[in-house]
């Protein structure tokens, strides 16, 4: 994409080395748990797949995708389901992942429908957590790591659907040479 460059800032050893240790504080937690994993599409879908493969306890996974009103780079308060979970999460240990809490509304809608169904917990995965963002309380029970106030892509992150398919993560700075 022209005007922007992309700036690593997790390399794929630093990312399996993060999701290593989330996987190893999951198992030990939900051992002997009856654990449901939903993502959240589009984004979460890399982290998921390689976190329930370092898993050492059994899981379900399920997957939703919300629609928030706006485009481009801001999040707007209004957020709606367009696929819902299908398996029942009644009496379950639910177990949200996601790929970055920004205003934390989504996860905060998230959480508040997903608990209407009654199961037996329902916590937070989050890959990459902007704290400085926030705009409602919403804390990661797991946190891979915090970022400043830049945004990312890759590892199934987007930028208008670019850059999902790279194996890093990135930030994205205008590119001053090509800005003229
Ligand atoms: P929130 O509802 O404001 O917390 O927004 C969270 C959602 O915004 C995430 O699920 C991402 O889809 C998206 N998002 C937030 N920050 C970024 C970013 O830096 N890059 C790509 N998507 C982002
Ligand atoms: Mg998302």
């Amino acid at each position: 994409m022209e005007g922007y460059r992309l700036n690593r800032f997790l390399s794929q050893k630093e990312i399996a080395s993060i999701v290593r240790r989330l996987a190893d504080q999951i198992s030990n937690d939900y051992s002997g748990r009856e654990l449901v994993l939903v993502c959240i599409l589009k984004g979460a879908f890399m982290f998921l797949s390689d976190l329930i493969r370092r898993l050492k306890i059994p899981a379900k996974v399920d997957f939703v995708r919300l629609a928030s009103y706006g485009a481009g780079m801001e999040t707007s308060g209004i957020i709606e389901i367009t696929k819902d979970i299908e398996i029942p999460i009644e009496g379950k240990d639910v177990l949200i992942i996601e790929d970055i809490i920004d205003s934390g509304r989504t996860l905060q809608f998230l959480k508040d429908r997903l608990s209407l169904a009654n199961p037996r917990s329902v916590k937070i995965c989050a890959l990459l957590d902007k704290k400085a963002r926030r705009e409602v309380e919403m804390e990661a029970d797991y946190l891979g790591i915090e970022v400043d106030n830049v945004f990312i892509v890759g590892y199934g992150i987007d930028f208008d659907e670019n850059y999902r398919h790279l194996p890093e993560i990135y930030y994205v700075t205008p590119n001053e040479q090509s800005s003229s």
